[in-house]
């Protein structure tokens, strides 16, 4: 990729509408601004005299805080609305709450809601930069790309990998914005979970389905297994969490029959005991915390380059 590479995207929706020049620039300029969260002072002044509204209407512990602490690391200005104290409560519409931000003149408007579509909805009626931290089950463009960020760092590229993510398919913005991203940088994704959370068609989006959690993680580089996301669940889609422990929990002996040296990742936040064993995840093949880390250089990078990248 030439150095002169333009990024010409306003508004971070998913990962379905970057290109692979595109992702290459975000990773590169996150590993650029990583070092910054190293320093003494951690502050630069890239983005001073800039704005950035984050609006959240479902709970969040790290990618608001990483948004956060990313905007405040390039010296822009944040300011946080929650579902709780937005005037949506009283019955303001999403696009009336989104047209009164932009009218304080913010810069980049960083938004979570349940409802898929809804980070797209606001960048039609906006002119605001609106970066979507996760919207319903669709896409949560930020995490996928700390994920890349992330296999690159421990395996040096991403192309030809095998990545196994295990569990609620269905109901994962991230497994969506994981596939399509892994996917496009040339690696190879397998799913597996309990036949009711995987989605039909995902093969569009470049997984391949295994049928036991065996196929998908045998061999693999890369194994991330997923919280089940009940709240997004209206009638119960296993028979107990105990069940689901057993059949498509991720503990060292399953870990065992993955690639040796193996990265073990999860998005969080992580049910112990469930998806996971606390062993597994504290273990040195966990890399869960270094994927929270880069959540920070690549949240900087986003806000830096659809913001022009001056
Ligand atoms: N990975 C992730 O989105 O975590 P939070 O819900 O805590 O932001």
């Amino acid at each position: 990729m030439s150095s002169e590479y333009l990024f010409a995207h306003k508004h971070i929706l998913g990962l379905d509408h970057l290109s692979v020049p595109d992702i290459e620039l975000i990773l590169n300029t996150a590993e650029s601004f990583k070092e910054i969260s190293t320093r003494a002072i951690k502050k630069v002044p890239v983005l001073r005299g800039k704005t950035v509204v984050t609006l959240f209407f479902e709970p969040s512990t790290r990618t608001r805080l990483s948004f956060d602490i990313a905007a405040k690391r390039m010296s822009a200005d944040t300011f946080s609305i929650s579902a709780s104290t937005s005037s949506t409560t009283k019955g303001e519409t999403l696009a009336d709450t989104a047209r009164n931000i932009e009218a304080m003149m913010p810069d980049i408007l960083i938004m979570r809601h349940p409802s898929s579509g809804a980070c797209h909805y606001l960048a039609k009626h906006i002119r605001t930069s609106v970066i979507n931290a996760g919207d319903g089950t669709h896409e949560h463009p930020s995490q996928g790309l700390l994920d890349l960020m992330t296999v690159k760092e421990h395996k040096g590229e991403i192309s030809g990998l095998k990545i196994a993510i295990i569990g609620d398919i269905s109901h994962s913005r991230v497994a969506h914005s994981d596939i399509i991203g892994f996917s496009k940088m040339g690696a190879h994704v397998f799913v597996s979970g309990p036949a009711t959370l995987i989605p039909k068609k995902i093969e569009r989006l470049g997984a391949t389905v295994c049928t036991t959690m065996a196929e998908a993680v045998s061999d693999a580089d890369v194994v991330m297994p997923l919280r089940i996301q009940t709240e997004r669940q209206n009638d119960p889609l296993i028979p107990s969490f105990r069940e689901y422990a057993t059949f498509f929990g991720i503990n060292r002996q399953v870990l065992q029959t993955a690639r040796p040296g193996a990265l073990l990742m999860h998005p969080g936040p992580i049910n112990r005991g469930v998806e996971l064993a606390p062993d597994v995840a504290d273990s040195a093949q966990s890399v869960i915390l270094d994927q929270v880390t880069n959540g920070v250089a690549i949240r900087m990078a986003l806000m830096y380059l659809v913001l022009g990248g001056k």
